[in-house]
C-alpha cells in the first residue's frame, strides 16, 4: 500500500489552491497516521469509525459532492469494491455516490496488478469513465519486493493529473499544426530480417495526444509499435527511415511545430534482398549505408517552424545534445539516458534534460511521459511565433 504518498499528494493539491477532504480506509491507517493526513489536508479525517459516529446527514453523501475524487495508493481490494458497487465502508460508499470525475492511482505488486481479476475491474471502472494513472515500472515497497510494474505515480504527477481533470486543458495550440514522429524504424536486410531498436513509441504518442488535447491539429507518423492509433489526429504508419523521411517531409510544409521523437536507425542495408537469405556456415557481412538525417534536413529549411529533437546519450549528454541542436538547427533537444532504470525505451516515465543550442539547460525530474510531453509543448509554444 502506498498510502504513505497521500500526505505529499494532499500538500501538492493544496498548493494548487484546492480544498481537500480526506477519507482514510482502515487498512491505509496501518501505513500512515491520522495526524499526518489531517495535517496535510488541513481538515478533519474521515474514517470508517467516523462514518458511524452520530452526526447529522450522511457523511458519504456529503463527501461525494467533491468536484474530484482521487484514490491514492488504491489497493486491488478497493478497486474491486468500487467495480462491484459495494458500499460497506466509507470509501466505497462515497465512490458509489460520486458524480464528478474519479482518478485512481493504484499501487500493488506486478503479479496482483496484472491478474485478470484486477485488470477486469480496472477495465470496468474505465468503461464508466473513471481515470487511471499508473502504476508505472520501478521498485516499490521497503524491501524492494515490488520490483517491476507496480510503483505508484509520484505526488507531483498525481496533482498534475488531478488539475487536468478539474480544468479542461488550455487550448493554447488551437489553430496550430503539430507533426510528431514516433517509434522505431525497421531497415530490412531481406523480406524477414531487419535492423531496428526497442523504441516503444510511448513518448511520441504522449506528445501527439497532449498536443491534440491542447487544440492542435496533429499528424503522427509512427514506426511499428504495439500502441493503438490515438483518436482525433491523422496517423501515418511507416517502417523504414526512408519512408519516415517521405511522410515527415510531406506533412512538414504547413506544420508550426515538429517533434522528432522517432528513434531513426542510423544505417540501412545498401541493398535489400528480395528473397530470404539462406543460412550459411560461414561469416557474413552486411554493407550498411547511412540514412538521411531527417531532423537536420528539416532544420536546413526551417522557416518559422519550431523544431524539437530527442537525444539519447550515455555520457557528456549536455554538450553532445547542444551540439546536435546546433548541427540540426533544432530549437531545443530533450536529452535522455537509455541506461537509467525505468526511463526512456519502453518505460512509462522519462527523465530528461531540456538542452538549448547555446548549451543552457534545465533538468526535469523523473515524470510520466505525458507530463514530459506537456512541459515540452509549453516550452515549444513559447517559441512559436516568437520571431514575428
Ligand atoms: O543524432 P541523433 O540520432 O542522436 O539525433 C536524434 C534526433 O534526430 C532525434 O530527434 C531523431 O528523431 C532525429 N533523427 C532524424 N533522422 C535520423 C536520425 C535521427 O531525424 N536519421
Amino acid at each position: 500500500m502506498a498510502a504513505v504518498k497521500a500526505p505529499g499528494t494532499l500538500r501538492r493539491l493544496r498548493e494548487a489552491g484546492l480544498e481537500t477532504l480526506v477519507i482514510a480506509t482502515t487498512s491505509a491507517l496501518h501505513f500512515v497516521t491520522p495526524l499526518s493526513l489531517s495535517a496535510a489536508a488541513d481538515s478533519a479525517l474521515h474514517t470508517d469509525q467516523s462514518w458511524f459516529a452520530p452526526q447529522p446527514g450522511a457523511q458519504h453523501l456529503r463527501l461525494a459532492r467533491a468536484d474530484l475524487v482521487v484514490c491514492v495508493g488504491a489497493s486491488a481490494d478497493l478497486i474491486a469494491r468500487a467495480a462491484l458497487g459495494l458500499a460497506g465502508d466509507l470509501a466505497s460508499a462515497t465512490l458509489l455516490s460520486v458524480r464528478g470525475p474519479v482518478l485512481w492511482v493504484p499501487a500493488m505488486n506486478e503479479a496482483m496488478w496484472l491478474h485478470p481479476a484486477v485488470q477486469l475491474n480496472v477495465a470496468l471502472l474505465k468503461s464508466r469513465g473513471h481515470h487511471v494513472l499508473g502504476p508505472v515500472s520501478g521498485s516499490f515497497g521497503s524491501s524492494g519486493e515490488g520490483a517491476g510494474l507496480g510503483r505508484m505515480a509520484e505526488p507531483e504527477e498525481i496533482a498534475a493529473a488531478a488539475m487536468r481533470l478539474l480544468s479542461p486543458p488550455a487550448q493554447d495550440f488551437r489553430g496550430l499544426r503539430v507533426l510528431v514522429s514516433a517509434g522505431p524504424t525497421r531497415e530490412y536486410l531481406d523480406p524477414v530480417r531487419f535492423i531496428s531498436n526497442p523504441s516503444s513509441g510511448k513518448m511520441g504518442f504522449a506528445v501527439a495526444e497532449a498536443a491534440r488535447d491542447r487544440g492542435a491539429e496533429v499528424t503522427l507518423v509512427t514506426g511499428p509499435v504495439s500502441l493503438p492509433d490515438p483518436d482525433g489526429m491523422t496517423v501515418r504508419h511507416i517502417e523504414s527511415a526512408l519512408e519516415l523521411r517521405e511522410a515527415v517531409l510531406h506533412a512538414a510544409h504547413d506544420a508550426d511545430l515538429i517533434v522528432m521523437t522517432a528513434a531513426v536507425a542510423d544505417y540501412r542495408a545498401a541493398e535489400t534482398k528480395t528473397e530470404k537469405e539462406a543460412k550459411t556456415a560461414g561469416e557474413v557481412s552486411i554493407h550498411l549505408v547511412p540514412n538521411p538525417d531527417i531532423l537536420a534536413e528539416l532544420g536546413a529549411s526551417k522557416g518559422r517552424r519550431v523544431l524539437v529533437g530527442f537525444a539519447m546519450e550515455t555520457h557528456a549528454g549536455v554538450e553532445r545534445a547542444a551540439g546536435k541542436a546546433r548541427r540540426k538547427n533544432a530549437d531545443f533537444m530533450l536529452l535522455n539516458y537509455p541506461t537509467r532504470e525505468g526511463t526512456a525505451f519502453g518505460g512509462d516515465d522519462n527523465q530528461v534534460t531540456l538542452v538549448r543550442p547555446d548549451a543552457s539547460h534545465d533538468a526535469w525530474p523523473r515524470l510520466s511521459k505525458r507530463e514530459v510531453a506537456e512541459r515540452l509543448l509549453s516550452e515549444a509554444r513559447s517559441l512559436i511565433g516568437a520571431g514575428d
